[in-house]
């Protein structure tokens, strides 16, 4: 359905259900631990994830030398499609804005691998870059907390805006009260994409899986009558096991209980947690020999290429497929929702900040404004894969891929917040979490997986 088949006040009325209940901030962890904000913010857990999982080692995001009043903007779209999304934004902020000297520096790392630390530097420091990428929700809370985000609420956010966004995005936009952030996508965490012709190969209707068990099985299937690699999941960054684990969690247990867990109901759920890392574990067996080598858009170019059969991935992955030569929609690809959470849309969503001691702040404000545009969400998103957090982009340039991902998000039941990409719990509670995927990706050891997620809350 297009945005166009429907009245523009019914479109809004049915969006702004978005995210009932997960706009709750959960609070569980940080608090307390220091009398001293910067404390906060996310240590090096350990894991070797700071180099990011797309990283050639350079120091991507570290102070360039821009004049003052350059607009640096740093951020991690650099695998495929996201690059393009990116330049089609600059694109517009240009046209809009051509004296501003726009400063692209990238901190290259998949879910923000490698962003954390160089950001939190560079902010502490009182040497911020003019905006940067984060997702809203608790990972903006080290910063609220800390004082490092200018109240956006008056500068940017004015009603026109308001009255267009989604309630509940605004909301994680405000984890402290003040606006400070700018929502620019929604992504969906819960598909399984996958590769026909290879599902065809092997005789396996995507369609037909109804749980995740029922994904083991076709792997099995596609393991036994293919040479594909059946699940093209990445294991040298932690993030993309973990987000598998929050589906699997899902489509086992449904949306609510994932919810208590990300409440910090981990200890109640035991039975449940070990249940989805069994599965977890069995999977592993069917990821490819070089999983723990390769990036996320890596394995899926060996899904475009036709040498892998499905990937658990955000829909970024779509992006990918859009800006490969001759791999369609529904002929080449496709995607089902992870088996057992149809009906939840498991959202993942990026902003732009504007941080304190600001080194060009008219520029700044100029592109937080044009971020929050109809002109800059209908540009981006159909090349990112996502779908806008406006109720008023017109839908008609977002191809056939993106209109169902809008029609099931007007039709979803949940929409919960994401572990992996930051909306759901605090940065240590992810920090802690991604230390034991990092590990459970080493030894697949339920046990100590266990006793680390239980830990960590
Ligand atoms: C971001 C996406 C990005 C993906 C892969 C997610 O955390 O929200 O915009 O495409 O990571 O890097």
């Amino acid at each position: 359905m297009s945005r166009n088949d429907r009245s523009e006040g019914d479109a809004r009325l049915t969006r702004r259900r978005y995210v009932a209940g997960a706009g709750a901030v959960v609070t569980v962890g940080i608090a307390g631990c220091s009398d001293d904000p910067e404390d906060e913010f996310e240590e090096d857990d350990g894991t070797g994830d700071s180099g990011g999982d797309d990283t050639n080692g350079d120091s991507g995001g570290d102070a360039p030398d821009a004049e003052e009043g350059d607009l640096e903007i740093v951020h991690w779209w650099t695998a495929g499609g996201e690059e393009d999304a990116f330049n089609a934004l600059l694109d517009g902020f240009r046209e809009a804005h051509p004296d501003v000297e726009i400063v692209d520096n990238p901190a290259p790392g998949g879910a923000g691998s490698a962003i954390d630390t160089v950001i939190q530097n560079r902010v502490l420091d009182g040497n911020p870059p003019s905006t940067f990428q984060i997702w809203p929700g608790q990972a903006l809370t080290p910063y609220t907390d800390a004082d490092l985000l200018e109240d956006i609420g008056d500068s940017v956010w004015d009603d026109e805006m308001r009255e267009a966004y989604l309630d509940d995005i605004i909301e994680l936009s405000s984890p402290a009260g003040d606006l400070v952030a700018v929502p620019i996508n929604i992504h969906r965490m819960n598909n399984l994409f996958y590769n026909v012709d290879v599902l065809d190969d092997a005789g396996v209707d995507a369609t037909d899986i109804d749980d995740p068990q029922g994904l083991l099985d076709a792997l099995e299937t596609i393991d036994a009558e293919t040479d594909a690699v059946p699940l093209a999941h990445q294991t040298q960054s932690p993030w993309s096991t973990l987000q598998l684990f929050e589906d699997v969690f899902i489509g086992q247990h449904g949306a609510d209980e994932y919810v208590s867990f990300i409440e910090g109901g981990a200890a109640d759920l035991e039975d449940e947690i070990r249940e989805t890392l069994d599965l977890l574990a069995a999977y592993a067996d069917h990821y490819p020999e070089d999983a723990g080598s390769i990036s996320w858009d890596q394995g899926n170019d060996e899904l475009i290429e036709g040498n892998a059969a499905f990937l658990h991935q955000g829909d970024w992955a779509a992006g990918q497929y859009e800006a490969a030569e001759g791999f369609e929609f529904a002929e080449d690809w496709d995607m089902v929702p992870f088996p057992g959470s149809d009906g939840v849309y498991h959202s993942v969503i990026d902003s732009f900040v504007f941080p304190t001691s600001n080194p060009s702040p008219e520029a700044t404000e100029q592109f937080l404004n044009y971020a929050g545009t109809v002109d800059a969400q209908e540009r981006f998103n159909p090349v990112k894969g996502s779908i806008p957090p406006r109720t008023d982009v017109p839908m008609d340039e977002f191809g056939a891929f993106l209109s169902r991902q809008f029609e099931d998000f007007e039709n979803s039941t949940n929409q919960p917040p994401t572990i992996a990409h930051g909306t759901a719990v605090a940065p240590a509670i992810h920090s802690e979490l991604e230390e034991a995927f990092a590990n459970f990706n080493e030894n697949l050891d339920v046990d100590t997986a266990y006793e680390a997620i239980r830990d960590a809350f």
